[in-house]
């Protein structure tokens, strides 16, 4: 192909190896200005001319950004995809994909990272003995709650739920799950896993863990009402979306103890931080990395940059979200 006739493709952020090389065989990539605002009005001004976006979770696509001339593909380096408006690509007949399946067991392993530290308390330990506090071993130091054979509540049964509950049989909880979708009787005895409302799961959990893409139905899915009929003893995990839970709730909830604690890694307006949070000793707070192990991370750039190049071919991207795009191409 002349190089005149190569597709331009917007990448938003730096991606890491094997996506940029995979890239490039097929399009001439134009970068987003490093520190430039991500306003759709910015993104809109830098994909004139391209066929491609390459986004990230915290992009904008808008259908201003979507209603770009000559744009065919949105391929969004996540699996979430709360970012982009897809009923409007399918308006403007441009497709969009994501990454699922590469990051579930990263996550589910993050997810119980934050539950084990959280119950056990390894965050606050680490600062006292960095604080030079440990003066001797005592009966009663930084006591905190068992995951062994505790119940776990699931909200959420997909894949990377899955992978929670997975992990769960090895510390021989009780797994109780609430979705939508429920799993089939073969499916549930295969996991270990039971069913239940989430009254039932919120009252009997010891861990509750959110594993639900962000959608107007899960919209602070978990506010006051929820968390006040947790156990007091109980652990909030979300590794999914911030505005699943209702931040300033939980803030509350953490302030009066009314639950034990909560690990965090996605918060409701990234990157910023409630600092009723910063303040609350009670949570674990991370920089939405559950996905960020090299491998994950880079496997999720090469995919990403794999659904890119068959769309520009005319392909069909083998995780396209919107097949209905199909028929609108332009
Ligand atoms: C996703 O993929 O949606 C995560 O939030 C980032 O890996």
């Amino acid at each position: 192909m002349n190089t005149q006739d190569r597709p331009r493709v917007l990448n938003m952020h730096k991606l890491l190896e094997p996506g940029p090389s995979v890239l490039a065989e097929a399009a001439d990539v134009v970068q987003f200005p490093d520190g430039k605002p991500l306003t759709d009005d910015n993104l809109a001004e830098a994909a004139q001319g391209c066929a491609g976006i390459l986004s990230m979770l915290m992009d904008p696509i808008t259908e201003k950004v979507l209603a770009t001339p000559g744009l065919r593909c949105v391929s969004n380096v996540a699996v979430g995809y709360d970012n982009v408006d897809v009923a409007a690509a399918t308006r403007h007949g441009v497709m969009v994909t994501n990454t699922p399946g590469i990051l579930d067991e990263t996550t589910a392993d993050f997810a119980f990272a934050l539950m084990m530290a959280v119950a056990r308390r390894v965050v606050q330990a680490d600062h006292f003995v960095r604080g030079t506090h440990f003066k001797g071993w005592a009966i009663d130091m930084m006591l905190g709650v068992d995951v062994n054979h505790a119940t776990l509540g699931l909200i959420g049964i997909g894949r990377i739920g899955r992978a929670v509950a997975k992990r769960a049989r090895g510390f021989n909880m009780r797994v109780l799950y609430a979705d939508t979708s429920p799993l089939s009787a073969d499916e549930e005895r295969e996991m270990g896993v039971t069913r239940a409302d989430m009254h039932t799961l919120l009252t009997q959990s010891d861990f509750v863990s959110v594993h639900v893409p962000l959608t107007e139905n899960t919209h602070h899915l978990i506010g006051a009402p929820e968390l006040a009929v947790m156990k007091p003893t109980a652990v909030l995990v979300n590794t999914s979306r911030g505005p699943v839970i209702d931040e300033g709730a939980l803030v509350d909830a953490l302030k009066n103890h009314r639950i034990f604690g909560a690990g965090l890694d996605v918060f409701e307006r990234e990157p910023q931080v409630h600092p009723g949070l910063i303040a609350a000793h009670n949570a674990v707070l991370a920089p939405h990395i559950a996905s960020a192990s090299t491998r994950t991370r880079s496997e999720m750039c090469a995919m990403a940059a794999r659904n890119m190049v068959t769309a520009l071919r005319g392909g069909r991207p083998a995780n396209l979200l919107n097949p209905q795009a199909l028929s609108r191409r332009r």
